[in-house]
């Protein structure tokens, strides 16, 4: 037998750093479990030599989801749920297994919740939006680090005559400070209706809000949206113990395969108080033109427009039975351990000047955040380095990060000092691209770098991106032809 051990310096870099890694992060070792999947189920990142690190953007499903959804597809026949036939009943048993498999996941009590399946997390908010009895005298509330599908929100509410308000964050770790949300809370009108939403893990900063906000809320009188996009891919939202009334996710974001699929896990009472502004094919028990007759369905039916995907849905199954194989603390442990080395070595780097070469937006360690790390390179003289050339780098390196604003315009606010006074003034005229408005609000970059880690990231992936990084030390001027910014 041949041994063969490290060949090249850079081998050696790596067994060292790996070595004093796992010394420093004993739990690690206990995800050894995911090392095998990554030769097995994500082999072919390795294959093809990608260092994927935007699972906040989207997560990479296992080979054995897509070959065990493949398989059911080709071996049974599969009809329309909205019929009686036996093909249409094959399905029905399907989308009804997946949908009590998302409560189970959740641990949600059926009882108490209704799993309606969705596009995607947008759809999901879309419907409480539509639908949510917003009203003159009441409230949405929503901290500024929301995903713009939640932003959205506001505009609901206004065109019914609620006021639409946001709870500030503080830098540089971009939390909410203590007794502030308090304050806003304390503002609902009683007797109306008043929805407050918070991400559970912001899709920017890595922030996980504290779920206990979802009691404090309730006791003044307001309804709460928990977005679970970016938290649930690495943590069990447990709603046996914590009680948003509305809560949306994107399946890819849990576990790649399908895209297309979301779901709002909603609590029965709160959705027995929206009103939808329409009824379609799938939601309605009757209907009729003549007579204007419309009785609608009730519980998840009546908010499933259409026919749903019933044959993407029985890969949300496959999904989460292979999330539960893997188990959601080993993912939680391990993206903790990757992602505590990784902030460590990206804020050690310094110019020849000793002069930082990152800075990082939102927590500088591990406390209350999650593995989704926000953080511009700067050059030496302390300018931050365009993010359109970060984009050519990595991508010269095969590295998948993401940059811009995340679709999460009020974390970007505050991270770059934008004041609301600048805002306001600001106008995007006609024939304007993103990069004359943020020249206009005087925005020193686009936005920033997003490194995000999930169930297939190992140590190599992070150690990879900390090499990289070594091209941003002593940076001078980037390149002059970089891409126009088009839209954020
Ligand atoms: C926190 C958060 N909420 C909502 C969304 C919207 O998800 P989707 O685009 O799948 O609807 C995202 C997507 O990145 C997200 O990160």
């Amino acid at each position: 037998m041949t041994i063969t051990g490290p060949t090249t310096e850079a081998d050696l870099a790596f067994e060292d750093a790996e070595a004093a890694f796992l010394a420093d992060h004993p739990a690690y070792g206990e995800t050894a479990l995911l090392d095998e999947l990554r030769a097995t189920e994500y082999a072919r990142l390795d294959e093809l030599g990608h260092v994927y690190l935007d699972y906040t953007g989207g997560c990479l499903y296992a080979v054995s989801q897509v070959e065990e959804h493949r398989r059911l597809l080709c071996e049974a026949v599969f009809g329309n749920p909205h019929s009686v036939n036996p093909t249409s009943s094959g399905s029905t048993v399907l989308v009804e297994q997946a949908r009590a498999a998302v409560l189970r996941h959740l641990d949600a009590d059926p009882d108490e919740y209704e799993c309606i399946f969705t596009p995607n997390a947008t759809g999901a908010l879309r419907l409480v939006g539509e639908a949510y009895p917003f009203a003159p005298g009441g409230r949405f509330l929503a901290t500024f680090d929301n995903h713009n599908s939640v932003n959205g929100l506001r505009e609901f509410a206004r065109a019914k005559g609620a006021e639409a308000t946001y709870v500030p964050l503080a830098a540089p770790d971009l939390r909410v400070a203590p007794g502030v949300l308090e304050r806003y809370l304390d503002d609902a009108e009683p007797g109306t209706n008043n929805l407050f939403a918070y991400p559970a893990q912001s899709n920017f900063s890595g922030v996980r809000h504290p779920l206990e906000w979802i009691e404090w809320a309730h006791e003044r009188g307001w309804d709460v949206v928990v977005d679970a996009a970016a938290y649930a891919p690495t943590s069990r939202l447990d709603l046996s113990r914590v009680k948003p009334d509305f809560v949306p996710v994107s399946f890819y974001k849990l576990f790649g395969y399908p895209t297309g699929i979301g779901a709002l896990l909603a609590r029965r009472d709160a959705l027995a108080r929206l009103h939808r502004p329409w009824f379609s094919g799938g939601t309605v028990v009757a209907a009729n033109v003549q007579g204007d007759l419309v009785v609608p369905l009730s519980g998840h039916a009546l908010f499933e427009d259409g026919t749903v995907d019933y044959l993407g849905i029985p890969a949300v199954e496959i999904g989460l039975r292979h999330l539960e194989r893997v188990g959601m603390e080993t993912i939680g442990r391990r993206v903790q351990a990757l992602a505590t080395w990784l902030l460590e070595a990206l804020l050690a780097l310094r110019h020849s000047d000793g002069a930082p070469v990152v800075r990082v937006y939102g927590p500088q360690g591990w406390d209350g955040r999650g593995a989704t790390i926000a953080f511009n390179y700067l050059h030496p003289d302390g300018r931050v380095v365009d993010e359109r050339y970060v984009d050519r780098v990595a991508a010269a390196h095969r590295v998948s990060v993401r940059t811009g604003c995340f679709c999460n315009a009020g974390a970007g606010e505050i991270a770059f000092s934008v004041s609301r006074d600048t805002l306001i003034g600001a106008e995007f005229e006609d024939g304007m691209i993103l990069d004359d408005y943020l020249l206009r609000v005087g925005m020193p970059t686009g936005g920033a770098v997003r490194v995000s880690l999930g169930i297939a990231t190992n140590f190599r992936d992070v150690h990879r991106f900390v090499a990289l990084s070594q091209a941003f030390r002593d940076l001078g001027a980037v390149p002059s032809d970089l891409p126009p910014r088009l839209a954020c």
